[in-house]
């Protein structure tokens, strides 16, 4: 999925006409390979390293396996070239680097002079909560920030996608005929969408309902109390920032959502100072041009800081902003943004641009 959506933008882009573009599957080689502008071309085989080794620059959407299996190989027989890849088995390798550039971009160029090679594409969540929130980060007004997120299906992948969907169905048709008569009872249809929840809802993908409900877990248990995805947040956003030697305390929980593609995060953050809410406001929109900065009020709120609203874009959208009751040195956000653009396919084909306009 991050793969069709790298390709989409490459060639909204037009990034096929700065590279000679070669596509590479596990399992579809032979077949005709997508067009970015390099015309009509065949698919190799993703395990024909001699292939992959001709190439500068290879970027990788397979996953981690792929990563873990391919990497290492090229770089033992010595391949020189630029790695870029979604995965996240090399991201808090020393050796790699996390690519956000609109926030980064001085850890990537300082990385580029040193000769590094590894530019890995971060967790979602983090990328898009540092596109929000960087600028305030960069400023280095930030003591500790609390994260709580509403991740969406995609997140999990493709086929959850596809189940949220047919959950959701699954819920309707539940209902059945009660919902088309508006004089039925609310508790017999409630009753009704009760018993598919917890009887009968299909989730061979998800494992639980996801649509109805949510899941308060995602990825793996790690036996401290945290799941995998919550260690990312400090760990992650502070190898971005530059900041792993003295890191900003970032921790929070993850929450899956019944949204398609867009992630959305409630912060708190305990600023350094007592700071005046346009100052901070001012900060977060100026961080760089894809931030979109939604007034605290209802009717904007509701109609621009929302999934359906943010869908599809490349604007990360921020509101809800204010002091909390703590203090003026506490603020509260919230943020949505489409996690498979900045969350994943958008970092690595910029990585790829600024590779190639060196
Ligand atoms: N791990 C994220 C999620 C998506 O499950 O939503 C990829 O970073």
């Amino acid at each position: 999925m991050v793969g069709s959506v790298l390709v989409e933008r490459m060639r909204a882009e037009g990034d096929g006409a700065v590279v000679e573009p070669r596509f590479f599957s596990t399992t579809q080689a032979g077949g005709a390979a997508p067009d970015v502008g390099q015309g009509a071309a065949r698919v190799g085989d993703a395990n024909d390293l001699d292939a992959l080794a001709r190439c500068d620059i290879l970027v990788s959407c397979q996953g981690g396996d792929y990563t873990e299996a391919v990497h290492p190989q090229l770089r033992a027989r010595g391949w020189g070239g630029h790695w870029i890849d979604a995965a996240s088995a090399l991201r808090m390798k020393h050796e790699s680097v996390i690519i956000l550039d609109p926030v980064n971009r001085p850890v990537i160029d300082a990385a580029l002079a040193a000769g590094r090679r590894d530019w890995i594409g971060g967790n979602c969540t983090v990328s898009l909560m540092l596109m929000a929130f960087g600028g305030l980060f960069r400023a280095g007004l930030v003591e500790w920030m609390t994260t709580m997120t509403y991740q969406a299906a995609s997140g999990a992948g493709a086929r959850e996608m596809r189940e949220l969907l047919v959950q959701m169905g699954h819920l309707r048709d539940a209902a059945g005929g009660l919902l088309d008569d508006p004089a039925s009872a609310i508790l017999d249809i409630d009753r009704r969408a009760s018993a598919a929840l917890r009887n009968d809802m299909p989730a061979e993908r998800l494992g639980f309902p996801l649509a109805g409900s949510l899941l308060p877990w995602i990825d793996r248990d790690l036996g401290n109390g945290y799941s995998r995805e919550e260690l990312k947040a400090g760990a992650e956003g502070n190898k971005i920032l530059g900041l792993s030697a003295a890191p900003v305390p970032i921790d929070g929980l993850c929450v899956r959502i019944g949204a398609m593609r867009c992630h959305s995060q409630a912060v708190t953050i305990k600023l350094k100072r007592p700071m005046q809410l346009a100052e901070v406001e001012r900060i977060i929109a100026g961080a760089h041009e894809w931030v979109r900065l939604v007034p605290n009020e209802r009717e904007a709120s509701l109609s621009e800081l929302t999934p359906a609203a943010v869908t599809g874009k490349l604007d990360v959208a921020v509101g809800r902003v204010r002091h909390l009751a703590m203090g003026d040195d506490y603020i509260t956000a919230f943020t949505v943004g489409d996690q498979l653009l900045w969350g994943a396919a958008e970092p690595l084909r910029r990585m790829l641009r600024l590779l190639v306009g060196r």
